[in-house]
């Protein structure tokens, strides 16, 4: 697709001796002879580039400028002037002009400003679609009641500087989390600094976390700063803090205490002004009690907990999601757009997900990628999905029920089990969605033995 560049000028021959020589270099060319006839063009051929004299009869170039400026806030334009005082160029510069020549034109000049002129905009293209990649890959979505509340929290907590447990199972949405409170902080335009506590060698994890000298032992082969370093000023976020070693775990406690580090080898403190994120999905009360892990820094880390539910217990998010990632992965190329239909966006719902939205995505692209009609189908779930996920009956075999009273009793109960969750176990709000009184419902949860999951 060729370039398109409107050429603005009321002297003919200026108009089309430009015109000739973009039109030469590939350029799509279109011409206007005053600012009215320009601002019309505008609209109609959508140029990604205007080149425009300053003086013109009637209304002048500036003020074009400025009219296409209001009208189009990212038009890129170029001025031409026949008498070019600075004070013109300083001017049309505060309009927002990208660059300025003076009659006589230098060929060479214009072509290469064209060329920095396009290269800009293409950059600017770029960033843009990057950004909203970005945003949409890290956009936390869900309208279940769990979600919403996980939302405040992180709303109300990225603004301070309090350390944050971040806590769920495989694949809820741990990371996502994490990066959203940093994003949301005073200190987003600072890094976040991210480690994988597990992915990472014990013998090394000491060197990653605080940094070392050259030659403090094998392989040290130059000084090196630390991820504490690293996010100076920013986050650092500290990921499957669970399977941390003993040691690394008594050194982090040292820098949440004092502030500072010590690069191994070294002796001289750093210090580090950095907020710490923490997230794991082992439960770090076992891990205590196991004397795995530190019950110092637990509770050093955990200020502010978060937990992230289990996709199961926020089914409502699932048809949300599947559409997501449906916009997410058909932007990528090579990924065929297909609409879900409903029944089988109903089937997905029903699941059991123990990897949760992680094995969710991977599903919807799976889906995606070998579904055969244009649509994705309930029978293309159902051949393309594993039984294995497919959620047993919600109240249980079926089988082991002899009588319509047994029966009815495990409806009620698999039914007011399945709301409580929804409410995230906030008895008073359960109630008034079922229209209950508190006091019944609170005596149901006892007849029923109904506990919270861990
Ligand atoms: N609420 C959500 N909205 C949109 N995408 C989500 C949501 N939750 C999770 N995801 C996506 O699911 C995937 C897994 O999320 P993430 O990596 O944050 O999980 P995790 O809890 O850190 O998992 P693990 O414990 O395995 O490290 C990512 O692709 C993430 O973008
Ligand atoms: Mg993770």
């Amino acid at each position: 697709m060729s370039r398109k560049v409107l050429v603005v000028d009321d002297e003919a021959g200026i108009r089309a001796a430009l015109s000739q020589l973009l039109e030469y270099e590939g350029y799509e060319v279109r011409q206007a002879a005053n600012a009215v006839d320009a601002l019309a063009e505008y609209a109609r051929f959508g140029p990604d580039l205007v080149f425009m004299d300053v003086k013109m009869a009637g209304i002048d170039g500036l003020e074009a400028l400025k009219r296409l400026r209001e009208q189009d806030p990212r038009a890129v334009v170029v001025m031409i002037s026949g008498h070019g005082t600075i004070q013109t160029a300083v001017e049309a510069t505060q309009l927002g002009a990208y660059d300025f020549f003076e009659k006589p034109l230098d060929t060479d000049r214009i072509l290469v400003t064209l060329r920095n002129a396009l290269q800009h905009l293409e950059l600017r293209d770029e960033v843009r679609t990057l950004r909203e990649q970005v945003k949409s890959r890290f956009e936390i979505v869900g309208a279940s009641y769990a979600i919403k509340a996980l939302t405040d929290r992180i709303e109300k907590v990225a603004g301070t500087p309090a350390r944050v447990l971040i806590t769920g199972e495989n694949g809820t949405g741990k990371e996502l989390v994490a990066r959203a409170i940093h994003n949301q902080s005073p200190r987003a335009k600072k890094p976040l600094v991210e480690v994988n506590c597990a992915a990472i060698p014990s013998e090394l994890i000491e060197s990653e976390l605080f940094g070392h000298l050259k030659g403090s032992f094998t392989g040290a082969v130059s000084d090196r700063a630390g991820k504490f370093e690293q996010a100076d000023g920013g986050t650092l976020f500290l990921d499957e803090i669970g399977d941390m070693s003993p040691s690394a775990q008594a050194k982090v406690l040292r820098v949440l205490q004092d502030g500072v580090v010590t690069r191994i080898g070294g002796s001289r403190t750093i210090s580090v002004d950095v907020r710490v994120l923490a997230a794991t999905n082992k439960n770090l009360e076992d891990e205590i009690a196991a004397g795995r892990f530190r019950e110092d820094l637990y509770y050093r880390l955990n200020v502010v907990p978060l937990h992230v539910p289990p996709l199961r217990e926020r089914r409502e998010d699932i048809p949300l999601l599947v559409a997501h990632f449906v916009a997410q992965l058909t932007e990528r190329e090579g990924v065929t757009p297909r609409a879900f239909e409903p029944d089988a966006v109903a089937l997905l719902s029903r699941m059991e997900w123990p990897g949760n939205v992680r094995e969710l995505r991977n599903t919807v692209e799976r889906l995606l990628i070998l579904a055969n009609g244009s649509r994705v189908t309930v029978q293309d779930v159902e051949r393309l999905v594993g039984r294995a996920s497919a959620e047993p009956s919600a109240l249980g075999a079926l089988g082991t029920i002899r009588t319509f009273e047994e029966f009815k009793d495990a409806a009620e109960r698999a039914f007011l089990l399945s709301k409580l969750r929804e409410f995230d176990w906030n008895v008073s709000e359960t109630a008034r969605a079922l229209d209950m009184p508190r006091s019944n419902l609170y005596k149901k949860i006892e007849r029923y033995a109904l506990v919270r999951e861990a």
